[in-house]
Order: structure tokens, then sequence, then C-alpha cells
């Protein structure tokens, strides 16, 4: 079943069914200041750091699910209503939720009343922007009573929804006019407020929780809208909120518009106050100004659209199939902004608190948008590298706000380093940009021992190289890509986190064939870059230190069918024939074939094979199998979860791409994209009641053929799965690769696809790109031209002429 359709043209998902089978979101902002907001208006809002700067509160894991939000109650003298259909659940005459790229239009009907509210946050600027538009369908004159609402956060997400003892007294706000500002702890410490304001004179407000919705009542049924009439309270400690009444009336035919902006503000330490205990609210009511007619809200949409519409013209798809189109060319993309945002930190499944920017997340996300921002992947690959340390390790998280490496998650995840060189290296080849190499980058973020880019690529190289254990594979430290695989851990205490608690390294033997097969390819990328810089000798001693793992991989890490996926503490088999349970994974099918080891010798085939027998389900490829069905305790979080969820023998999304790729490899285009296609969360909009989370942009995890509820997904929004499928189906599957030298055109296609067309806008230049398929392959290139005229080679040069020019490319 369906609970919407996709519009492209307009970009949206149009859901017009609310009861959708899991709150599906949407984000609004992409710079500094954020809001998450679900169908019916759910969701919550932020500076930076969902953590440290929440401006509203959330309560996650509710009942019902996804209560709290930046809701409007309308009373009509009849029914009392939502546009957004919760939280008064009054049945509406008509509902529609748009999430658009970066903004979202609720709009519900009822009595003949339409309302309509548009939510976004205008370029540049640090406030959401709500605009609700009321209009009479009816003959008749209507008098409306129209409460607005959203409740404040004492900052600090986490400590909010724990020291009450101290919560209860800190609240306050102050009131000026139509605004109301938050002004919690502005006073000692904080050099920031909130506030919510509205263009149109209010005829009464509340700011207290309590007296607002009176003690016993929910979000459905606020005492004051009931009663029609606001209590004026300022809050003083408890829980402030902020609630504006209006009074509106509107003839027949006739439509008002009110903006709302709540905002927020940071001040000098010596231009906090305008008198004693009275805020500056200069730089509020700056902003507020901007957006305090239609005309301007409208402007600062279009703008918002044109700023889209610019970086989604960098890479778009002609394919045929509009689901395919779709993903490559809005969802999929805009996807990967959310995630570069983000990372890992604030979704319906991350509460904001707990997860900050990973380390090795955030340079994988990096794939998914440096075409479309290079200057701010080029900023975010610094402060990743800042959080290193001079050994090559690294924090495996950091904080947004203050970009330091987080003590509380701590290091030692052996994997880490080795993303830093995917990172820089998808930058420097979309841009040809060398220099950010010579940045002189702090470790640990202690500028006194900052050296450039480039050593830190080279510790990064060498961490790998200082930490091989007995078979010469590299030691998987904490864990690697896979942080529920915790060889190290050996917990049988619940009350201690797999992730953080004390590893035993000391004279382990846990090594990862995962990491083997990473080190393979993002070595061979460095010795690359090696040669481009003309360290030869460098070049030659790296490139040594890879052959070897060749070997090494060769010998240790294959198993007959296919690849091992690491040893443990004690150096035994993990992932092997010889395993009672999981018995291939599918980290180091994806690594070692990716890197295409043993390719000639047909290792690579076979393990792809074993991946499509054993692995391959309904929805796609499970992480490993047999799933657990006992907890192994040398073996750690992965055997906790029950059989076919998370990374016990889940769908878990994120990996697919690398068989996708490791197919592309061998030239399977059919296998490549019939993966593809089953986790791609357009073609599972039909059934959404299955899938549950939006149809719109990938999950991390699906339930796998072993769980109860296969092909039930979890966990959507910030995962990995959205840039390395980005990645995978626009550089290996259509093959658009930007190269050092120019753009590579190397597609692996269904057999049966005639071929397509694709734009991509490339240093400077535009191509035009058409790939044919007369013989009915799925790779290699029998032909080229470039703007008609014959071309040697499927490596088309970095023109950078500003113009734009035609390539064509024959498949045979
Ligand atoms: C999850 C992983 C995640 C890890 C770190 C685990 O519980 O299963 O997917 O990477 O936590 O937060
Ligand atoms: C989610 C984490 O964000 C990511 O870092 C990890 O690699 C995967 N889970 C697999 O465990």
């Amino acid at each position: 079943m369906k609970y919407g359709y996709f519009d492209d043209k307009n970009r949206e998902y149009i859901i017009n069914n609310p009861r959708t089978p899991w709150p599906w979101i949407n984000y609004l902002g992409n710079e500094d200041f954020f809001s998450l907001i679900s169908n019916s208006a759910g969701g919550y809002s932020f500076y930076k750091d969902a953590k440290f700067r929440r401006i509203t509160r959330y309560r996650y894991n509710n009942v019902p699910m996804d209560s709290g939000g930046k809701y409007f109650y309308i009373n009509d003298g009849e029914s009392i209503w939502s546009p957004g259909w919760k939280p008064c659940k009054t049945e509406l005459d008509s509902y529609e939720c748009r999430h658009g790229i970066n903004y979202t239009i609720i709009k519900g009907e009822k009595n003949g009343i339409t309302a309509r509210v548009l939510y976004f946050v205008p370029l540049k600027t640090w406030a959401e922007v709500q605009k609700l538009t009321l209009t009479n369908n009816s003959k008749k004159v209507i008098k409306l009573k129209v409460f607005s609402f959203t409740e404040w956060c004492l900052w600090n997400a986490a400590s909010d929804m724990e020291n009450f003892q101290r919560n209860f007294s800190t609240g306050e706000v102050e009131i000026e006019g139509s605004v109301i500002y938050h002004k919690t702890e502005y006073k000692e410490r904080r050099d920031h407020y909130a506030y919510y304001s509205v263009n149109v004179p209010i005829q009464g407000y509340d700011t207290d929780r309590e007296s607002f919705f009176g003690l016993y009542n929910g979000f459905d049924e606020p005492q004051v809208v009931a009663e029609g009439k606001p209590k004026n309270t300022e809050a003083h400690g408890w829980s402030p909120i902020a609630s504006h009444f209006i009074e509106v009336e509107l003839k027949p035919g006739e439509s008002k518009d009110f903006i709302f902006v709540l905002g927020y503000v940071e001040n000098k330490e010596d231009e906090k106050w305008e008198s004693k205990n009275v805020i500056n609210k200069k730089k509020a009511k700056e902003t507020i100004a901007k957006f305090n007619t239609s005309a301007k809200v409208e402007a600062a949409l279009a703008d918002l659209r044109k700023y889209w519409d610019n970086l989604l013209s960098i890479y778009t798809v002609d394919s045929g199939d509009d689901r395919i189109d779709r993903m490559v060319n809005i969802w999929n993309q805009y996807q990967c902004m959310i995630t570069f945002c983000f990372s890992r930190s604030a979704s319906f499944f991350e509460s904001g608190i707990g997860r900050g920017m990973g380390f090795r997340d955030s340079n994988q996300d990096l794939t998914g948008f440096v075409h479309q921002i290079p200057e701010r992947a080029r900023e975010r690959i610094i402060d990743i590298a800042s959080t290193q340390f001079p050994d090559g390790g690294c924090y495996h998280q950091y904080q947004p706000l203050n970009k330091r490496g987080n003590n509380d998650i701590g290091g030692g995840f052996n994997d880490d380093p080795l993303w830093l060189i995917l990172g820089s290296v998808s930058y420097i080849k979309e841009t040809g940009d060398f220099g950010i190499l010579n940045e002189k980058v702090p470790f640990d973020n202690d500028v006194s021992v900052a050296r450039s880019l480039f050593d830190h690529l080279t510790v990064s190289f060498d961490h790998v190289v200082n930490n091989l254990g007995p078979h010469g594979l590299p030691l998987i430290g904490r864990a690697d890509w896979n942080d529920c695989l915790n060889l190290n851990c050996f917990s049988n205490d619940p009350d201690e986190s797999f992730q953080t608690t004390e590893n035993k390294t000391e004279g382990s033997k846990a090594e990862s064939v995962m990491i083997a097969g990473l080190f393979v390819v993002y070595g061979r990328d460095y010795v690359e870059l090696c040669k481009r810089l003309g360290k030869d000798a460098e070049a030659a001693r790296a490139q040594k230190h890879v052959d070897t793992m060749v070997d090494v991989i060769k010998k240790y890490g294959w198993d007959g069918e296919w690849f091992i996926r690491a040893y443990d503490y004690y150096g035994r088999k993990i992932g092997s024939n010889d395993n009672e349970e999981a018995k291939i994974f599918i980290e180091s099918q994806g690594w070692c074939t990716m890197a295409g080891i043993g390719k000639e010798e047909g290792l690579c085939t076979k393990a792809l094979n074993a991946v499509k027998e054993r692995l391959d389900s309904k929805y796609g490829i499970v992480l490993n199998n047999p799933a657990f069905t006992r907890y192994y305790i040398e073996y750690g979080e992965i055997s906790s979860y029950p059989a076919g969820y998370k990374e016990n023998a889940g769908v878990f999304c994120h990996n697919n791409p690398w068989i996708m790729i490791g197919e592309t490899v061998v030239g399977n285009g059919d296998r490549a994209w019939d993966y593809y296609k089953k986790i791609c969360p357009s073609y599972l909009e039909e059934i959404s009641d299955l899938h549950k989370t939006e149809p719109y942009v990938y999950a991390q995890m699906v339930a796998g053929k072993d769980a109860f509820k296969p092909g039930e997904a979890k966990n959507s929004w910030l995962t990995g799965t959205a840039s390395w499928n980005f990645y995978a189906v626009t550089q290996y599957m259509l093959g658009i690769r930007p190269e050092y030298d120019g753009l590579l055109i190397d597609p692996c296609i269904p057999t049966d696809w005639k071929g397509f067309k694709a734009t991509r806008k490339f240093r400077g230049a535009t191509y035009q790109i058409e790939v044919v398929n007369p013989d009915q392959k799925s790779k290699g290139i029998k032909e080229v031209t470039i703007d008609g005229m014959p071309y040697k080679s499927n490596l088309i040069p970095a023109f950078g002429d500003g113009k734009e020019h035609k390539v064509k490319v024959v498949i045979g």
C-alpha cells in the first residue's frame, strides 16, 4: 500500500494519508540551523549541534510515536483541529504533506477552511520560517481562534531530559509585542537565546506549559485551545513554551498569511543586554524583519529552490526508468547532503544526544556531495583530520559545535584512518585541488603539532602497516567498519556498552580481512597520489606494503569459496565454512572484490557467486549467513542482535553497494542492478506497509531473511547507505567517474538496456553524455566520440572551458 506519491517535477514526495506506518520526516536547513519535521509537524530544531544547542524539545520513542513539534491549533467554533492532523487528530476533510528539498508544506482542510503551513529554513539564516495561510472556502464569514505552539528545550538535550531538580527552576522567558524570547541560562554562561515571533499583533500568548495544556491534557487537547482563550502566562521555571494567540476573521474566499519565525541568536559578552535583565533583541528583530511579508518569504523560498536547482544540476541521468532517475537526480543526492550535515546524530532513530560526527562515517558521506559543495567538503576534511592522533589513530567521533574529538567514545577502530584517504582523494579527483594536501592540519586539535594533510594520509596508511597481526593482516582494534564485531571486548556485563567499554587489545590476535581489502583499495590510491606528487620513493615503499597485503589476503584470507571475514582474539577463523554460524560475511567479499584480489584466478567471481547464493534475499543482501542464534562473547555485539536484525544478518544496506561495485569489477551489470533495485526506496513504495520507513530515502537496515519480519526497514535517513549507493550507481554502474586527469566513462549496465543519457558538470565544463548499447553487453568500450570526433580513450579530458561537450560512448 502507498501513502503518497512522487512529484518529480517539483521534487516532492506528497503524502496524502497522515497515518503513515512510521513518521515520515524531512530536514530543514543545510548549514547551521536545522529542523526535523514529520508529516504531521512533529520534530525539533537545533543550532549546529543536536546535543548542545537544542532549541525545541522532543520526546523520543513516545506514546503515541512522534508527539511534540511545531503545531498550530485552530478552534473554528465547531471543531478544534490541526493542519497536519496531529496532534488533534480531528478527522480532516483533506490532508496533504509535501516533503520537498529542505522544505515541507502541510495542508489540512476542515469546515470550509484550508490551513497551509510552509516550513523552511532560509539560506544563511539562523531561523525556521513558518508561513501559515488560512483560506475561507465557504460562503460565510468565519471567525477562528488560532494558537501556535512550540516547546523550548533547555539547550543541552541530554541534561534537559534528566536533571529535573535543576531544570524546573531555571526556565526564563521575555515577551515583547508578538515575540516570545527564550532566555534560560542567558544570565550566566550562555551567549545565546531563542525566539518565536509572528508578523501580526497577537491577542494573547502563553509561555507556561501546564497553564497552556492543563495538567491532565496531552498535545491533542490543550486547555486554552478548548476554552478559546489564552492565559497570558509568563513562565518562571517549570517548562517554558511559546504559544501565540491570534483571532482571525475571514470573508468568503478570503486568504490571510501569518509568518512565524523561530530563531536563534548569539551575542557577544558586552552586547548581551539592553538593560538589566532585558536581553538585547537587535539581531532577532533583524531576522524577523527579513521575513515579515509573504513576498519576502516567497523570495527566500525561491532562493532556496535556486540553490538546489544548481546543486542538483551537476549530475543528472535519464535512464528511462523514473524510479532510478528520481533517486539519482533528487532524493539520493538530497539524502547525501543530510548525512553530510548530521552524520549519524539526529533523526527519528538517532536521538541527537549520543553521537556526533563519525570519523569514518563523515569521510564516506563526503563522496556523496563533494561534487555539489566542494568548498564545504574541503573544510570537512580538515575538521576530520584535525581529530587524528600523530600515530594515525583517531577519535571515532567529534562534536560539530566545537569540532573536537569526543572523549566519551574514544578511538581504536582500526579502519578509521583509511577512510581519510577516501575522503581526500575523492575531493581532489572532483576538484583537481592538490593544494589541500599542503594545508597544515593539527593532531588532536593541537595546532602546535600541525602537519600537512598529506602527512596525515601517510600516518593513516602507516597506522595499518604498524598494526599488523600474526598473519600479516591488519589488527582489528576495537572494531572495523562493523562496529558490532567486537573481537576484543569479551563483555558479560549488561551495563557496559559494547562500543566504549575497555578492550583487551594487548596480546590479541584479532585481525580483519575487511581492513585488509580496504587497505589494498585506499593504499593504491595513496600510491597513485604519491606518484602524482613526485614522491616516487614513498610510492614504492607503499606499493610494497600493498602488494604484500594482496598476497597475505590470498594466503590467509581465502576460504576456498569466499573470503573469510576475520581472525578472532585467539587467531581462529571467522566467516569460514568451518564455522558453525556466520560462515560468510558480506564485508570482506565487498572489499576484496572491489580491490580485485585474485580476479585473474577467479576468486572474485567465486566470492560474488557465494554472495548471490548465501547472502542474497528478496529484500537485499544480508550481512552474514547463517545468522548467529546465540551470544558469542568473543564476537560481541553482533551476536547480541536477534537473527536477521542489524549487523546480525540484517540487510545492512550500507554494504550492499560494495557488492554492486564488486559486480561491476567483474562486469556483471545485470546482477549489480538487481541488487541496486532491491534496496532502492523508490522501488519499495508499493510495499510501504511492510517497509515502513520513507519511500524516498534509504534506511540503514532492512530485516533480513532470518528475521521475524523480513523486509521491514529501520533507521532511515542517517546512514552511509546514501553516499555508497550514490557512489556505486553514479560512478560504477552508470560509470561516470572523476579521475585526476578527467572524467572516466565506464558504465556497467544491464544487458537489456539500450543505453542512457546523463549530464555531468565537472571542473568548469558540462558533459552531455550519451551511452548506447547496441550489442546488449554490460561493460566494455567500443567507441568514444567527443563533440562528434572520435576519441582515443574513455577518459574524457577536464576541458575546464566553461563549455558544453557532447560525449558519446558505445558499449561493446
Ligand atoms: C549499532 C551500530 C553502530 C554502533 C555505534 C551499534 O549498536 O548496531 O550500527 O555503528 O552502535 O553507535
Ligand atoms: C553505523 C555506524 O554509523 C557506522 O560507523 C558503522 O560502520 C556501521 N553502523 C556498521 O556497524
